[in-house]
């Protein structure tokens, strides 16, 4: 979440919160509420069940105050609502969770920005239609929120939102869009999530995302994609950080224009189809800290251009059909790599080999998983330098012999298997 905290922080300084964790404005302010938007407040409570009285403090005059209200301390708006259910992992006998309608008088707060709905239980209920009209909208969360059906387009008016969250992992509904053309009308859209959201017939999905300049986190795990353009004119995702499409459909080739998105940090492609071999391009990343292509159905080598990407912690090739001598190896990890990894996992490949010449080259590595490989001959005594190693898996190869005393001196090393 460090993408969200300079937004908050930016809140912070306009707001007062009036959340449970943070108490209300300081006393000199002399905001209390605008009477129309004291009104709206009230029809909106009306519309929503509230079965533990969440809301008990939605009364009175100074609706500033009220829990989850936030108001410009200068003007006097209401700018904030923030109604995220905090109770997920309390009591589950209790129904601590807002449902109901969610009433269009939302509509008659003109400075809304903030709009927080998410871990309720509207029951199925569609998003509704009006949301698009609140254009003021800059953060809009309503993950979670057991929201079905499909996703409206009007979305594409809030031309000033920054976050969209619709995240609905823990949804038991299916909420779905069959194109998201709109998307591309949110030119100031910096985060986005879509996880578990069905978007098996937009197909028009990148070039929607292909026009969001401003992106830099975007999630669309479990979407139910199976198209990736194979060529596109030009990639417009400059400054995008976080690409998560794991748990998809693609069934092809990593498209080359992937390589131009120089800005990716974390990259997530596993559980998917693709295959052929891993470019070497991947060595041009040098933002790289996350690269996770495991589950797939790539072959080839491991590129020894990864020797390059001095900023990455996490490899996960795990299950592919990677195949080859670990006599690379050494050349991988004579590189800056050696000095940042902290977690290699090659389950589950067709790795031929020793390990003895490189295994001891990387002194930040806590989790090793090299199982389910054709890995033979000693474990080397350089296993020994590896003083950060918390866990190592090298089960289900042909190694012999008797582990190295040097293990021993492996202060962290809580689980190892061979
Ligand atoms: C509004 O509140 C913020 C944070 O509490 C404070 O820094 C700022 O001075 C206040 N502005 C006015 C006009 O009261
Ligand atoms: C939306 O709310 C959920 C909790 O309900 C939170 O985990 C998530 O980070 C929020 N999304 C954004 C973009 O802030
Ligand atoms: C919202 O966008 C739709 C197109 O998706 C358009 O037809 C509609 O007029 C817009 N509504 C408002 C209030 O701007
Ligand atoms: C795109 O946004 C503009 C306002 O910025 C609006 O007039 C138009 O209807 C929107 N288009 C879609 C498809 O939402
Ligand atoms: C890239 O973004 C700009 C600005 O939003 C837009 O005008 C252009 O059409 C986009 N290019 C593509 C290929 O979507
Ligand atoms: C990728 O980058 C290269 C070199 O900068 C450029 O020539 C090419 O047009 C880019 N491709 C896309 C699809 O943006
Ligand atoms: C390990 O296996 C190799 C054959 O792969 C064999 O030559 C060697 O003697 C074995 N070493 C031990 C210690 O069992």
């Amino acid at each position: 979440m460090a993408n969200l905290r300079p937004f908050v922080a930016f809140l912070f300084g306009y707001l007062c919160f009036t959340t449970n964790s943070i108490s209300r404005c300081n006393g000199e302010s002399n905001v209390r509420c605008i009477q129309s938007e004291r009104l709206a407040l009230l029809k909106l409570k009306a519309g929503l069940k509230d079965p533990h009285h969440l809301l008990s403090s939605w009364t009175g005059a100074y609706c500033c105050e009220w829990t989850g209200v936030s108001c410009d301390n200068k003007t006097g708006h209401v700018i904030a609502i923030d109604l995220r259910c905090q109770h997920l992992y309390d009591d589950p006998s209790t129904d601590w969770h807002l449902g109901g309608e969610i009433g269009s008088s939302l509509l008659d707060l003109k400075h809304l920005k903030y709009l927080d709905l998410s871990s309720n239980n509207f029951g199925g209920r569609s998003i509704p239609q009006y949301i698009g009209s609140m254009t003021g909208l800059r953060y809009l969360n309503l993950s979670n929120a057991a929201f079905s059906g499909r996703i409206p387009h009007q979305l594409g008016n809030l031309s000033n939102l920054e976050y969209l969250d619709l995240n609905s992992f823990y949804s038991l509904y299916d909420l779905n869009a069959d194109g998201i053309q709109w998307l591309s009308n949110l030119s100031s859209l910096r985060y986005l999530d879509m996880t578990w959201v069905t978007l098996a017939k937009a197909s028009d999905w990148f070039h929607a995302v292909n026009a969001l300049p401003s992106l830099s986190v975007l999630h669309l795990p479990f979407c139910r994609l199976s198209n990736i353009p194979a060529a596109i004119s030009h990639v417009n995702l400059s400054s995008l950080a976080t690409l998560d499409l794991s748990n998809n459909e693609f069934d092809s080739r990593l498209p080359e224009w992937l390589f131009n998105i120089s800005s990716l940090v974390e990259l997530n492609l596993q559980f998917n189809h693709f295959h052929g071999s891993i470019p070497d391009a991947f060595g041009s990343m040098a933002s790289l800290e996350v690269l996770q292509l495991g589950i797939n159905d790539f072959v080839g080598l491991v590129p020894s251009t990864i020797k390059y990407l001095c900023n990455l912690r996490i490899l996960d090739l795990s299950s592919n059909k990677i195949d080859g001598e670990m006599m690379v190896f050494p050349e991988i990890f004579s590189g800056c790599v050696r000095e940042s990894l902290e977690v290699l996992n090659l389950r589950s490949n067709e790795l031929r080999g020793k390990l003895a010449g490189w295994l001891g080259l990387l002194e930040r590595l806590t989790i090793l998983d090299l199982s389910e490989n054709l890995l033979y001959g000693p474990i080397p005594a350089s296993i020994g330098e590896l003083s950060a190693l918390k866990t190592i898996f090298l089960d289900h190869n042909q190694l012999n012999g008797t582990l190295p005393v040097s293990i021993g001196q492996l202060q962290n090393l809580k689980k190892i298997t061979s």
